[in-house]
């Protein structure tokens, strides 16, 4: 058992004590974090006089050493340390004696672990970004070759109106996009180096906080030591995003499995993205769709639970924040795989667009249409309303959508009726003709898309 505080203690922790205590199990996962945070620290230790340069270069060798060793699978980190803290420290004394006593000058496991925490998740929400990017690449592809790719669009999951499979997908675009500009601004405002506040009262030495954070390629140092060594809420706004994510993928999956389904098949899934059946030689299963959307509780869970261990907890470090991590952990490894598995399955699948466009057809998509056309005649809408409702009723009877009327069946519901009508609630011209931005005709579209475009090379460029 290596701990780093025995000297006020007289009898040895009990086992159980220090096992339900220790962290090692799981923040050994930022060993390349707490080390990189100890160099900055030595670093600026020597550059405010605390350490001469001897002293600095020995314990920076050393670490590069355990560094390297531990990369290679020659230094294992094992559960005989209490911590990732204590393994380095411990291991540094090993490797260059008592010079390595002098690292934790001016620091305390508090704001230490504060800024290892930052530092992973500040690696993890580039890689998160990055792979809600490539997800957001892949949907501009979907929109630019499908903007007369017909499906009907839904409410209340019955048949609506007509749309493109362009538009549907362009709604997912807008979320992933708010998703990103999440990240970016959660990265922000966490951008600012904990390290120098000490346990929580700052120190006493003459520390250069503003260097450390530059080292660390912070925006600048915390500015209340106090809450700089018990602030999670970039964890919190983190979770929070990721759970947004999830949402996403999560509705996004449920559509993915519906329009899969046997009844539906607007889609089929790639065999490499679609699993069977051990009984049934027929099926093929959307399991990965079906995965996302049930491992969203997983970070939802995360976030619920770092919300409720912070709500209690008085100022300043208390051990209860130790649990922040394993949860977190989770959600970022669920999220990543999440995304990455998401962005193979949808550019990996199939439209069956004759099936898309068939049902964008029946359902009475266009029955609105039909009301604006009398409208646009001079009928006032809410009549308008009500004679469409009588052709719909006409049609359910004999089994025929709006457009296998003749002339003569519209005109004995109403004589504003003429053989244009044919054209205005064509599939075609009811799409087309919605062409404000937002919606799914043509040059709306396009317009969105050329925005879409940019929004990539600003990003790409920038
Ligand atoms: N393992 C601890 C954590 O994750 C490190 C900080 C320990 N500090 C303390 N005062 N015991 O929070």
């Amino acid at each position: 058992m290596a701990q780093l505080w025995g000297g006020r203690f007289t009898k040895e922790t009990d086992k159980l004590v220090y096992n339900f205590n220790a962290s090692i199990s799981f923040d050994q996962k930022f060993y390349r974090q707490d080390i990189r945070g100890s160099i900055a620290h030595v670093t600026m230790l020597a550059a405010s006089g605390i350490l001469t340069d001897s002293e600095k270069d020995q314990i920076i060798n050393g670490l590069q050493g355990i560094l390297a060793d531990v990369e290679a699978g020659t230094l294992k980190i094992t559960d005989t340390y209490e911590d990732i803290h204590s393994f380095v420290e411990a291991n540094l004394i090993d490797r260059i004696g008592d010079v390595g006593k002098k690292l934790h000058t001016g620091r305390s496991r508090n704001d230490q672990v504060a800024l290892d925490m930052k530092l992973y998740t500040r690696d993890e929400i580039i890689e998160v970004k990055s792979l809600v990017f490539s997800l957001i690449k892949v949907l501009h592809q979907l929109m630019k070759d499908n903007t007369d790719t017909y499906m009907p669009g839904f409410t209340h999951l019955q048949k609506a109106q007509p749309v493109t499979f362009a538009h549907h997908i362009g709604a997912y675009m807008e979320m992933f996009k708010r998703d990103y500009s999440r990240l970016c601004d959660i990265f922000d405002r966490m951008n600012y180096c904990p390290l120098g506040s000490g346990a929580l009262a700052g120190t006493t030495y003459p520390l250069d906080r503003e260097l450390t954070a530059s080292l660390l390629d912070f925006t600048g140092p915390t500015l209340n030591s106090m809450d700089s060594v018990s602030d999670r809420d970039y964890i919190i706004e983190m979770l929070s995003a990721f759970s947004t994510i999830m949402m996403h993928l999560s509705r996004f999956s449920e559509e993915i499995i519906i329009w899969n389904s046997n009844e539906y098949q607007f889609i089929e899934l790639d065999d490499a993205y679609s699993t069977g059946s051990s009984i049934m030689p027929q099926k093929k299963n959307p399991d990965i769709a079906e995965l996302v959307r049930g491992k969203t509780g997983r970070v939802y869970a995360a976030l619920t639970s770092i919300l409720t261990t912070m709500k209690g907890i008085p100022l300043a470090y208390n051990k209860d924040m130790q649990e922040d991590k394993e949860l977190t952990f989770d959600a970022i490894d669920t999220v990543k795989g999440c995304l990455a598995l998401f962005t193979g399955m949808i550019s990996t699948m199939k439209l069956n667009m004759p099936v898309m466009e068939k049902s964008a057809m029946n359902g009475f998509t266009n029955a609105t249409d039909a009301a604006d056309y009398l409208v646009n005649h001079g009928v006032p809408f809410r009549d308008a309303h009500g004679i469409v409702g009588q052709l719909v009723l006409y049609c359910l009877d004999k089994n025929i959508s709006l457009l296998d009327m003749s002339l003569e069946e519209y005109k004995a519901i109403s004589p504003v009726f003429e053989e244009d009508i044919y054209q205005t609630i064509s599939l075609e011209e009811c799409v087309s003709k919605r062409n404000t931005i937002g919606a799914p005709g043509a040059n709306a579209m396009a317009q969105v898309i050329a925005i879409n475009e940019q929004y990539i090379k600003d990003i790409e460029t920038a």
